[in-house]
């Protein structure tokens, strides 16, 4: 299997500070990675550099087999292969865009310029992600009206719109209601186990987050890798409590995950 993502002892430093610290860790190809971590860990660093916008103040990042900063890559090349859905993404596209041209757009590397030349099988396209995501029914509706659910659901689909062979989820169901959390880990359940899905890489808060399909987690902290692996074997209370630095039990139920603290004594 071919690597999706190679980092070999990356480091971001910032302000004399390594946000990411010398992490070395790959990806391959049909690997569906969570990605957990406390506040400030470095994890939407990490995806940064995933999705080639940031590169490492030290080591190589190589994504789908292009290597960051060196005279071979380009990174505009590059960027239509990665998919990456996140709040930063969200502020940059034009609250007054309809949702199926938010959608839409995507297939022209382009946040806003909504044209008339459009070809109808990218219409299509738009229109079929958009349903598989629960949104046919908001397409007209503007961006900037749509609740965080709403909005999360569109920039999935916007992320899947380019056929991305890497897919970047930061937080994906942060802010929804329990039923959205739930609709939202069904539908990433659905997309993980679809053999012609993009590779995926989520950054998630909650191990309820974790949709059936996902096979491997990285855990971070303070900007350095604590584990990395198959979930079955590195989604342990032991792992998840140095990670977040208290006492917690994880368990599985069925194929969904759960984890809370132990009482106090
Ligand atoms: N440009 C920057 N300059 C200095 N520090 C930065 C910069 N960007 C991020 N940081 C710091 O780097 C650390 C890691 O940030 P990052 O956004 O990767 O964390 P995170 O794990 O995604 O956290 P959260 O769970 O809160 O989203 C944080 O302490 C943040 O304040
Ligand atoms: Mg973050």
């Amino acid at each position: 299997m071919s690597d999706v993502l190679e980092l070999q002892d990356v480091s971001v430093v910032r302000e004399g500070r390594a946000l990411v610290d010398q992490v070395s860790w790959s990806v391959k190809e049909g690997e569906r990675w969570v990605i957990l971590g406390p506040n400030g860990a470095g994890k939407t660093t990490l995806l940064n550099i995933a999705s080639s916008y940031l590169y490492p103040s030290k080591g190589t990042a190589t994504i789908l087999g292009e290597t960051l900063g060196t005279p071979g890559t380009d990174v505009f090349e590059l960027r239509p292969r990665i998919g990456m859905a996140g709040l930063a993404m969200a502020d940059k596209l034009p609250k007054k865009q309809t949702v199926l041209q938010t959608v839409l757009t995507a297939a022209y590397g382009m946040t806003a310029g909504w044209q008339e030349e459009y070809e109808d099988i990218d219409e299509q396209r738009a229109r079929a992600f958009l349903d598989r995501l629960g949104m046919s029914e908001y397409l007209d509706r503007k961006f900037g009206t749509l609740s965080e659910g709403e909005r999360k659901r569109t920039l999935i689909a916007r992320a899947l719109m380019t056929d991305p062979e890497l897919l970047l989820l930061d937080e994906p169901a942060a802010g929804l209601d329990l039923g959205g959390r739930e609709d939202l880990v069904r539908r990433l359940g659905r997309l993980a186990r679809d053999p012609i899905a993009p590779s995926m890489i989520m950054v998630t808060h909650h191990v309820e987050e974790i949709a059936p399909g996902f096979t491997h987690v990285l855990m971070i902290r303070q900007g350095k890798i604590l584990a990395a692996g198959p979930l079955e074997l590195e989604l342990t209370s032991r792992n998840l409590s140095l990670c977040f630095g208290l006492p917690l039990v994880v368990e599985q139920v069925g194929d969904r995950w759960t984890a809370q603290g132990l009482p106090m004594v």
